[in-house]
């Protein structure tokens, strides 16, 4: 969703800020904007569209400054127009002010400034603020900030600067999320890591309610109060090559590519293949905490969500615990039962989803304790919870979640062999999981090695304008996550459904039009499998069919076949996803689709 990158140093700030502004173009995004301190003057340059629209303009009138902040806009409150791109200023253009979040009370506020002669240029909430700050400056930016901040209902990461009180940056946090980068006599702000990473990798992540002051020389965090606060520097460590594509076509192709070492390091140092079970360092669960648990609650959205559909199965098959997966966007607005001695998992790749957090805050407020599994390392979720499991995944930039769901299933496998352990799973069916586990990178690798075998079938298939997954059990969720990588970088219209489930609707749409992806592999429900292919066959459909091993049964059904390795029922989900996700890859790039950059979407979805 939008981003923030902001530079104070003695370097010329526009650079900084457009490489920044480049680098969270994966996040998603509609208006583009910068402004700069030149001198004693305010220059704001802004652009609806991408980026490069904003680059022309700067190309046509260049910005001189050392001081900046940018922008990029994924619109909520008005149209992705350049008025409503931020930087926004105030009304004597002295403040200028860019914001992600939400100002819940933005109307009153307007109206209350209207009222006293503002006139406002946007028709965004963010616009209050740059007037707020105006009204409440008394000869020091970050006092106005914080007494503006006072009248603000909502959420933010507001970056500000001022030509009444230049050579500084104010920035504020509050649900949304903002850290400062440490340079040699210069600053950052942002609110993605991977804006600031070719510069420094020291870094301070701000909690919420923190306010900071940047200046070429130094940073001070405050309170609401203006009290200063210590908070510790950490240190990025992954290498600028992870924001790279590095001679793949596409973020996608790269992250689908690089999922055996990002499973292996999902694995690395947990995975205790002779004891049949794993360590998990961070969970924060004593043998007792573990032993008490009556019940698990796991909540996400999207991918993560499909992620969570497979660790129910898991838990339930291995260590016997009931388990629940809820939307989070519903769960926070329903009464569930939950006790201290539920468990609530909290899945996201992003760690900031907005629902996520929420439902996390609201199984805390319940009374659960809770373990996120989460990808970016120091976001919210990962902060606000009681324990974690870090995915290791590495950044992953394509907006279709591809590593980072693999990861995911597997960190839930590390945590189901360690508790199934704990409450009875015999050494002998814990060593063959994680020998199950272990044998993944290669196998992944194996299903890698003949991608173009999927790029053939894309090619069959790139004109249809629908498609069905079916899958059942383990593999009913990878049918949900195969149809929702194909129709967010594709456009084309795909359901994920139980298979036999079929029966009961989707059935009416099958004619020899309709592409029908059966998730097949050799399970404990293979056989039903088949009956449901057959269905499909007996009314012309064209079969599709991830299986794991040559079929008799399947010959004279199938259209097209390609075949994973044989793993552990439970695991299957890992080895079937990746085919599925070429398909959607190669489908959506020769339909000339924007792969890494779909319409309408926004890789972390930090609203309501
Ligand atoms: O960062 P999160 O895992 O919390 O994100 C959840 C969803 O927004 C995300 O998985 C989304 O569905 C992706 N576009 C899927 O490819």
């Amino acid at each position: 969703m939008c981003g923030i990158i902001g530079y104070i140093g003695s370097k010329p700030a526009t650079p900084f800020l457009m490489e920044g502004l480049r680098r969270m173009e994966y996040r998603g995004y509609d208006s583009a904007g910068i402004a700069i301190l030149d001198g004693a003057t305010l220059v704001t340059r802004r652009a609806a569209g991408k980026i490069a629209k904003l680059e022309a303009s700067l190309a046509a009138a260049p910005v001189a400054g050392h001081v900046g902040i940018g922008h990029t806009r994924w619109a909520t409150h008005g149209p992705p127009t350049e008025r409503n791109a931020h930087p926004h200023l105030s009304a004597d253009d002295t403040v200028a002010v860019v914001h992600n979040g939400i100002i819940e009370n933005a109307n009153a506020l307007r109206t209350a400034l209207q009222d006293t002669g503002y006139v406002f240029r946007s028709d965004t909430d963010t616009e209050v603020v740059a007037h707020l700050v105006q009204e409440l400056f008394d000869g020091s930016l970050e006092e106005a900030v914080i007494m503006a901040l006072r009248k603000i209902e909502g959420t933010y990461g507001l970056a500000v600067v001022s030509s009444r009180d230049p050579g500084k940056i104010v920035v504020a946090r509050k649900g949304s999320p903002l850290l400062i980068g440490i340079g040699e006599h210069e600053h950052f702000v942002a609110s993605d890591a991977s804006a600031i990473l070719a510069h420094t990798r020291q870094v301070v992540y701000l909690d919420d309610g923190d306010v900071a002051v940047l200046e070429a020389d130094g940073y001070r965090v405050l309170d609401i109060d203006a009290l200063p606060l210590t908070r510790k520097v950490d240190k990025i460590d992954w290498e600028l090559g992870a924001i790279e594509r590095g001679g793949f076509a596409h973020f996608m192709l790269k992250e689908i590519f690089e999922q055996p070492q990002t499973v292996e390091n999902t694995m690395r140092g947990r995975l205790i293949v002779e004891d049949g079970t794993s360590k998990l360092g961070g969970i924060n669960l004593t043998h007792d905490q573990l032993m008490a648990i009556d019940n698990i609650i796991i909540t996400a959205c999207g991918t993560s969500w499909h992620s969570a559909l497979i660790g129910e199965m898991m838990i339930e098959e291995l260590c016997r615990i009931p388990v629940e997966v809820e939307y989070a966007s519903e769960f926070r607005y329903r009464n569930p039962i939950v006790t201290d001695r539920t468990l609530c998992i909290v899945i996201s790749q992003s760690g900031e989803t907005a629902d996520t957090l929420a439902a996390m805050r609201e199984a805390k407020r319940r009374g659960a304790r809770t373990l996120g599994l989460v990808n970016v390392v120091g976001s919210t979720i990962a902060r606000e919870d009681d324990g974690g499991i870090y995915l290791h995944a590495g950044p992953e930039i394509g907006v279709a979640s591809t590593k980072a769901f693999t990861s995911q299933v597997v960190a839930l496998a590390l945590f189901t062999l360690k508790l199934a352990r704990k409450r009875g799973l015999s050494v002998t069916r814990g060593m063959e999981f994680a020998q199950a586990l272990a044998a993944l990178p290669a196998q992944i690798q194996q299903v890698l090695d003949r991608a173009e075998q999927v790029e053939h079938i894309a090619a069959e298939f790139k004109r249809a304008p629908n498609f069905l997954y079916l899958g059942r059990g383990v593999n009913f969720p990878v049918a949900l996550e195969g149809a929702l990588k194909l129709k967010e970088i594709s456009y084309i219209h795909a359901e994920g459904y139980p298979a036999a489930e079929m029966k009961h609707g989707p059935i009416a749409l099958i004619d020899e039009m309709m592409p029908v992806v059966f998730v097949a592999p050799h399970d404990a429900v293979f056989d039903k499998v088949v009956s449901n292919v057959q269905e499909v066959k007996a009314r012309k459909g064209n079969i599709i069919a991830i299986t794991s091993r040559d079929e008799p049964a399947l010959q004279g059904l199938v259209d097209y076949e390609f075949r994973i390795p044989e793993t552990v029922d439970l695991l299957t989900p890992i080895l079937a996803s990746v085919p599925l996700q070429l398909l959607a890859y190669y489908i959506a790039v020769q339909r000339g689709a924007n792969v890494d950059q779909p319409r309408n979407l926004a890789k972390s979805v930090t609203v309501e």
